[in-house]
């Protein structure tokens, strides 16, 4: 079976074969096909889509490629929540400890920035020293600590997904239904959870820019983790405009603590509290809704996330003075605010728009080796509603020198829109998506 072949064959619109896919995945993770090959069948998949069988056969060759883990010697149940990918989504940084708060392990293994969307590893690697490339004994043992860890893909665990993950996020090939959803299945069913909430971002700042194609990407999502035996739910959620007020690594993490502490913006803290709350439910360790919605917030209150992040960081080599004093995070000694051009009411902050301006800051990469820069970014400083003068600061860059902001300024300037009059209220939460039809039992 030649490469060549197998990529004709999907360029040309027919389906692969399980064999088939398997052997391309074999072949990608251990090297035998090189980033050009693999490069090129991406693309074929994008243009060409492929079935719901090669969609599950690829999720079962990416699992494949390393271990699937067992946490029942744990004895507590486990649980996740995944995105599909946004702009200023900090909230697996404040999820994961406030879960592990109400009984629940979360081993979370993450990814990193995807096209103009933020990764949760990128924004971890800010924290000065702190590791997500554990093994697989370490994760358990941070696991049995701490209840929760937020990893990245290895040698170990699901190493097709590193690779083809690091060519997608410079080669225009994250755009596809079976792609996401074989990157994220296989990561969080090799996890070795027994529940899984997802998060599937829809709108302007979304890599599904309309609620069907959101819909259609969430039941596949579902579809894959009952097939293996994992309680999924999916969450349709807005992401026309950035979460929270900071996109960009460090600023991120500094936001996420500010949640943790109480004192972080809305719509993060609301999210975050939703998709926890679903997620105790799923996993049986909550009597339903009510309750998990209870003690989600009873962690927030009393603190007992914030100390649980503040673990996560000891235990995983980075340094936990972090919560109490953010200067420690790398910032950057450029700071500029792009004003509203005139008065009225900001209508849109544009997520992508945004996201691309944080990527041409350095936030994230545009080669396979690039390297990210943790302390550029930006501050939303009057979101969507917010009534502005002409003038009025609306989004602070921060970047390295003032050439790097002056390239970056007409980007934030076209992102943002001010009308005479205020935009109708959105919601957050567009949608759920639960078991098909077909999977219920
Ligand atoms: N998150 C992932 O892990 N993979 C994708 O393809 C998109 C978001």
């Amino acid at each position: 079976m030649r490469v060549a072949d197998l990529i004709r064959k999907k360029r040309d619109g027919g389906p692969l074969g399980r064999d088939e896919i398997a052997a391309l995945i074999g072949g990608v993770s251990d090297g035998s096909v090189p980033d050009y090959q693999t490069s090129a069948l991406l693309m074929a998949i994008v243009l060409r889509g492929m079935t719901a069988d090669e969609t599950a056969w690829l999720t079962e060759a990416m699992i494949a490629s390393g271990t699937r883990l067992d946490l029942s010697d744990l004895s507590q149940p486990a649980a996740d929540k995944h995105s599909t990918g946004g702009v200023g989504d900090k909230t697996s940084l404040v999820l994961a400890p406030l879960v592990a708060a109400c009984g629940v392990l979360v081993p979370m293994m993450s990814g990193r920035g995807l096209g103009h969307t933020g990764g949760t590893l990128d924004k971890l690697d800010a924290i000065p020293g702190f590791r997500t490339d554990l093994t697989i004994p370490e994760l358990r043992s941070a696991l049995a600590r701490v209840g929760c860890a937020i990893v990245s893909q290895s040698d170990e665990l699901v190493p097709a997904d590193r690779r083809l993950y690091a060519l997608r996020d410079v080669t225009a090939t994250v755009e596809s239904v079976p792609l996401i959803a074989a990157s994220i299945m296989s990561k969080k069913i090799a996890e070795g959870v027994g529940a899984l909430v997802l998060d599937v971002k829809c709108g302007a700042g979304a890599f599904m820019k309309t609620t069907a194609e959101a819909r259609m990407l969430a039941a596949t999502l579902v579809a894959i983790g009952e097939r293996h035996g994992v309680r999924t739910e999916a969450v349709i959620t807005a992401m026309d405009a950035p979460l929270g007020r900071a996109i960009g690594n460090a600023l991120e993490v500094a936001e996420a603590v500010d949640v943790l502490k109480g004192e972080g913006p809305a719509d993060v803290e609301a999210l975050t509290v939703a998709l926890a709350t679903r997620m105790l439910v799923l996993a049986g360790s909550a009597t339903g809704e009510a309750d998990a919605s209870a003690r989600v917030r009873e962690a927030l209150a009393s603190g007992a996330g914030l100390e649980r992040f503040q673990a996560m960081v000891e235990t995983q080599g980075g340094d936990p003075r972090i919560v109490d004093e953010p200067g420690r995070l790398p910032s950057a000694p450029v700071r500029e605010a792009v004003p509203a051009p005139r008065a009225g009411f900001v209508a849109r902050l544009d997520a992508e728009g945004l996201g691309l301006a944080a990527m041409a800051l350095g936030a994230g990469r545009d080669r396979v080796d690039g390297r990210v820069d943790p302390g550029v970014g930006l501050r939303v400083l009057a979101g969507v509603g917010s009534r502005v003068e002409a003038g009025t600061p609306v989004v602070e860059i921060h970047g390295r020198d003032s050439r790097q902001i002056d390239t970056v300024r007409p980007l934030v300037e076209r992102a943002i829109d001010v009308r005479a009059v205020p935009p109708d209220p959105q919601p957050l939460i567009l949608d759920r998506v639960t078991v098909p039809a077909v999977f219920q039992p």
